[in-house]
C-alpha cells in the first residue's frame, strides 16, 4: 500500500511538472510509463503481459489482480464487476495498475450493425465510422475499453467464413473502412470515457488462408504481402489504431505469432508503430501444434522474440517467461518494450485517472442508435437485377406473398460476431412490412422452409398458394448467422437446404418474384438471378434489417449499395477478385464454353485466354456493382494533365448526371492500371470513390484528386516506387464499366 502511495504522489508531480513546462500530453505518458516501468519487479512485468477469459469467479479474478499476474480480461461485460475488479486492482495491487477489460464488439455491441462485408457495401466511411461510435458508446457503459476490431483482412475467397467480419477484397477499401472504424472506436481521444481502443486484426494475411478453410496456411511471397495484405494495416497503424492482434496462420511456414519480419521489422521499425501487440486466442501456444515450437516454453520465446506484448489466453508467458529471462532467452529489454506498450495504453485510455464505469443503461438501443443502424442497413443493400423496373412496388399491389426462412430469422439476420445484440431486439422484415404497410396491403406469411438448412420441402405447396394468391412474391432466403465467421467455412456457396427448389417453385408460378438475399458471403446464386424478377443483396443487415428492407422494397429508400467483394458463378472460381493480375493470356475474344466444344476435337488452347470452361472467364456481378432506382450516365472524362512528374497530383473530373425520375446516389469510382512495370501488375487497382446524390435530370463534376505517389508500388528490387511509363484511368459505375483514358507518369 506504501508504495502505491509513494507511486501516486510521485505521478502527480511528474504530471504537474510535464504540464508546467509545456510538454504535451505524449510526452507526459511517457514519463509516467517510465516511472512505473522502473518500480515494476519481473513477475508484475510479466502479469501485465498476461490477458485472461476468467470463468465468472469473480474471486478468482481479484485474487490474480491483487498479485499482479493480469494485465487485461476478456468478456467482463459487467459494470459492477468491472468496478470491484478495478477497486482491487488499483488500490489492492502492489502498484494500482488498472486492468484492461476487453470484447469482441464486431459491428456493434447491442445495437447490431450489418456485418462488416455489408458495411463496406455503403461505400460510406462516415456511415462506417458513425456505427462504431454507436458500438463503443453501448459497449464502454459496460465497462469495455478495448474491442478486437477492425478486421481489415483483404478477403477474397467466399468460402472463407470470416470473410463476413471483412470489408472485403479490396486493400484500398479495407484500408478506409477499417480506419472509419478506428476513428469512430476511439472517438476524438482514446481518453474519453465512451472510447475503446481498437485492434486491427488479424495481423496478417490470414484472408489467404489456403482453400478458405479457416485457421489454414497461407503463402503470400513478401511483395505480395506488402502490395495487398499490409497497407490496410498500415493505413490504420498510421491512423493511431491503439492496438494489433497476430493472426493464427503460419505464412511460408512462420506463425505470425513468431514472426518477427512483419511484427518487428515491418510494424515497429519500418511504421514507427508505438501501439500494443496482443496474440490472437492462444496463438501463441498453437505455434506447438503448428510444429513451429517444441513446448510452450519455447513457443513464450519465440512470441516474445518476435514482437508480442501481450498474450490471450494460452498463459504461455505467465508460465515461462521468468525462466526464460534468467536463462537469457528471452531479455529483460523485451519484457520491458512489451510492458512499456501496455502501459502506454492504459495511460492514453485514462485509465489511471479514471478507471471506475458509470453505466448508462439507456444508451443501449438508444432510438438514435437504432436510428443509425436502420440507415447503414439501407445504405448497405445491393439492387442486383430490377427487370422491368419491377422495384419499388407500387400502390397498386393488393396482396404480398412473404415467403422463405430469413423473412422472419431474428437470431440469424443479426449475423457472426455478435455476441451482445439480443434477438428480441431485432426488426425482422416479416415485422416491418406488416407494420409499415400491412393496413395497405394484404401480407400472406409462409415460409416455405423454416431455416436455411432446411431441406424438408413439404413446406413449398403451401408457399406456391400463398404465390398464387399474390400480386408479387418476396422471397427472403440466404444462410443462418453460422454458417459464416470464424471457423465456419464452405466448400460449396449455393443455396443451402430446400431453399433452391422453394425459389424455383415460386418462378413457376408466373407471379413477380423479389428475391432478397441475406448472407455472410457471396452466395453462388447465377440460378436464382435468373428466376427472380428484381434481387436484392443485404448480407446480414443487423438489428435494424426488416424497416430498410420495407423501405427499399416500396421505394422509400433507393439502394446505392455497392459489391464489396466479386461475385462468383461457381464456388470453383475461388478465389476471384477483380484486381488479378495480368496473365500472358489475356481473355480475347470469346470463350468456348463446354457444350460448344465438338466430340472428340482435336487439342487446342480455345482462344488462348485463362478461364474455365464451365464458368466461363467473368464473375457473376464484378466488385462494385450495384444497381439503382434510378439511372445514371458518366461523360466527359477529363484529365488536369496527360503527362506527370512522380511528385505531382493527376485532377480527374467526369460528369455524372442522373438520367432517371428518382433522386438516387451513385458510388463513383477510381480504377488505375499501370500498363508495364517491373513485375506484373493488376488489371485495375480502386484508387478513390465518393458517393455523389443527384435529383432527376441533375448534373455534377466529380473530381478526384490523385496524388502520383498514390500510384507507388513494391517493385523487382523491393522497393516501394512508382515505375515511370503508361498507366490507363477509369471512372465509372463498377469495376467492369467506365469511362476510360491514358496519362504517363514521366521519370
Ligand atoms: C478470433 C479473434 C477474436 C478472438 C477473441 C479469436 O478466436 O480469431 O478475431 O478477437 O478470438 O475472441
Amino acid at each position: 500500500m506504501k508504495r502505491v502511495r509513494v507511486f501516486s504522489a510521485c505521478l502527480l508531480a511528474l504530471s504537474l511538472a510535464a504540464c508546467s513546462s509545456g510538454t504535451n500530453r505524449k510526452d507526459a505518458i511517457e514519463t509516467k510509463v517510465e516511472a512505473l516501468l522502473e518500480q515494476m519487479t519481473l513477475q508484475e512485468k510479466i502479469g501485465q503481459m498476461n490477458q485472461v477469459n476468467p470463468n465468472g469467479n469473480l474471486e478468482e479474478m481479484i485474487a490474480i489482480v491483487k498479485e499482479g499476474k493480469v494485465g487485461s480480461f476478456l468478456n467482463v461485460i459487467d459494470a459492477d464487476v468491472v468496478n470491484k475488479v478495478q477497486k482491487a486492482a488499483v488500490k489492492e495491487s502492489r502498484l494500482g495498475i488498472p486492468v484492461l477489460m476487453s470484447r469482441d464488439v464486431i459491428h456493434g455491441y447491442k445495437t447490431i450493425f450489418p456485418i462488416p462485408l455489408g458495411q463496406a457495401a455503403t461505400f460510406n466511411p462516415q456511415m462506417v465510422e458513425d456505427g462504431a461510435r454507436v458500438a463503443a458508446i453501448e459497449a464502454s457503459a459496460d465497462g469495455i475499453r478495448w474491442t478486437f476490431a477492425p478486421m481489415i483482412d483483404v478477403s477474397r475467397d467466399a468460402r472463407w467464413g470470416r470473410m463476413a467480419e471483412s470489408c472485403g477484397e479490396d486493400p484500398y477499401l479495407n484500408a478506409v473502412m477499417g480506419v472509419a472504424m478506428v476513428k469512430g472506436f476511439q472517438g476524438d481521444s482514446l481518453n474519453d470515457p465512451t472510447s475503446l481502443a481498437a485492434c486491427a486484426k488479424h495481423f496478417v494475411g490470414y484472408g489467404a488462408s489456403e482453400a478458405g478453410k479457416d485457421y489454414n496456411s497461407t503463402f503470400i511471397p513478401e511483395r505480395q504481402l506488402r502490395n495487398v495484405y499490409l497497407p490496410p494495416f498500415e493505413a490504420v497503424a498510421r491512423a493511431g489504431c491503439a492496438t494489433f492482434m497476430t493472426s493464427f496462420n503460419d505464412n511460408d511456414g512462420v506463425p505470425s505469432t513468431g514472426n518477427r519480419f512483419i511484427l518487428k521489422d515491418v510494424l515497429r521499425h519500418e511504421w514507427g508503430y508505438d501501439g500494443m501487440v496482443v496474440t490472437d486466442w492462444a496463438s501463441a501456444s498453437e505455434m506447438v501444434p503448428h510444429g513451429f515450437c517444441a513446448d510452450r516454453k519455447e513457443a513464450a520465446e519465440k512470441a516474445v522474440n518476435a514482437g508480442v506484448d501481450m498474450e490471450m489466453v494460452s498463459a504461455t508467458f505467465i508460465e515461462n517467461l521468468e525462466a526464460l529471462v534468467k536463462e537469457g532467452k528471452v531479455s529483460e529489454t523485451a519484457i520491458d518494450e512489451a510492458v512499456r506498450n501496455i502501459l502506454r495504453l492504459k495511460f492514453r485510455l485514462g485509465l489511471f485517472d479514471n478507471p471506475y464505469i458509470q453505466t448508462d443503461a439507456s444508451v443501449k438501443y438508444a432510438p438514435k442508435h437504432l436510428a443509425k443502424a436502420q440507415e447503414a442497413a439501407e445504405q448497405s443493400v445491393i439492387l442486383l437485377k430490377n427487370h422491368q423496373d419491377i422495384l419499388p412496388l407500387t400502390d397498386k399491389i393488393r396482396t404480398i406473398a412473404v415467403v422463405g426462412p430469413m423473412a422472419n430469422a431474428p437470431h440469424d439476420q443479426l449475423g457472426t460476431w455478435c455476441f451482445d445484440g439480443e434477438k428480441a431486439h431485432t426488426q425482422t422484415p416479416l415485422k416491418a412490412l406488416r407494420e409499415q404497410y400491412g393496413d395497405k396491403v394484404r401480407i400472406l406469411y409462409e415460409p416455405g422452409v423454416a431455416y436455411s438448412r432446411d431441406k424438408r420441402t413439404d413446406g413449398i405447396a403451401r408457399a406456391v398458394t400463398a404465390a398464387r394468391n399474390a400480386d408479387v412474391v418476396i422471397a427472403f432466403v440466404g444462410e443462418e448467422a453460422i454458417l459464416s465467421g470464424e471457423a465456419h467455412s464452405l466448400a460449396d456457396l449455393n443455396l443451402k437446404g430446400a431453399q433452391p427448389e422453394l425459389l424455383s417453385a415460386l418462378a413457376a408460378t408466373g407471379r413477380p418474384l423479389v428475391t432478397v438475399f441475406m448472407a455472410g458471403r457471396p452466395l453462388t446464386i447465377a440460378r436464382q438471378v435468373e428466376e427472380s424478377d428484381a434481387v436484392l443483396y443485404a448480407f446480414h443487415p443487423g438489428t435494424m434489417g426488416g424497416p430498410a428492407l420495407a423501405n427499399i422494397l416500396f421505394g422509400k429508400v433507393v439502394p446505392c449499395g455497392k459489391t464489396p467483394v466479386t461475385f462468383p458463378r461457381m464456388t470453383g472460381q475461388c478465389p476471384i477478385y477483380y484486381a488479378h493480375h495480368h496473365t500472358g493470356r489475356a481473355p480475347s475474344g470469346k470463350e468456348t464454353l463446354i457444350d460448344e466444344i465438338e466430340l472428340e476435337a482435336g487439342q487446342s488452347s480455345l482462344g488462348c485466354s485463362s478461364y474455365y470452361l464451365d464458368a466461363g472467364f467473368g464473375p457473376l456481378f464484378p466488385f462494385g456493382y450495384g444497381l439503382s432506382y434510378t439511372t445514371f450516365a458518366y461523360d466527359d472524362l477529363k484529365l488536369s494533365a496527360t503527362e506527370l512528374n512522380p511528385n505531382e497530383k493527376l485532377t480527374a473530373s467526369v460528369k455524372l448526371t442522373n438520367t432517371g425520375k428518382r433522386a438516387g446516389t451513385e458510388v463513383v469510382q477510381l480504377y488505375v492500371r499501370d500498363k508495364v512495370g517491373s513485375v506484373t501488375r493488376p488489371v485495375k487497382e480502386l484508387k478513390g470513390f465518393q458517393r455523389i446524390t443527384l435529383q432527376p435530370g441533375e448534373t455534377q463534376t466529380v473530381t478526384f484528386e490523385l496524388p502520383i505517389r498514390d500510384l507507388a508500388f513494391w517493385n523487382i528490387d523491393m522497393k516501394k516506387v512508382v515505375e515511370p511509363g503508361d498507366f490507363t484511368l477509369w471512372i465509372g459505375t463498377n469495376s467492369d464499366e467506365g469511362l476510360s483514358t491514358d496519362f504517363k507518369v514521366k521519370k
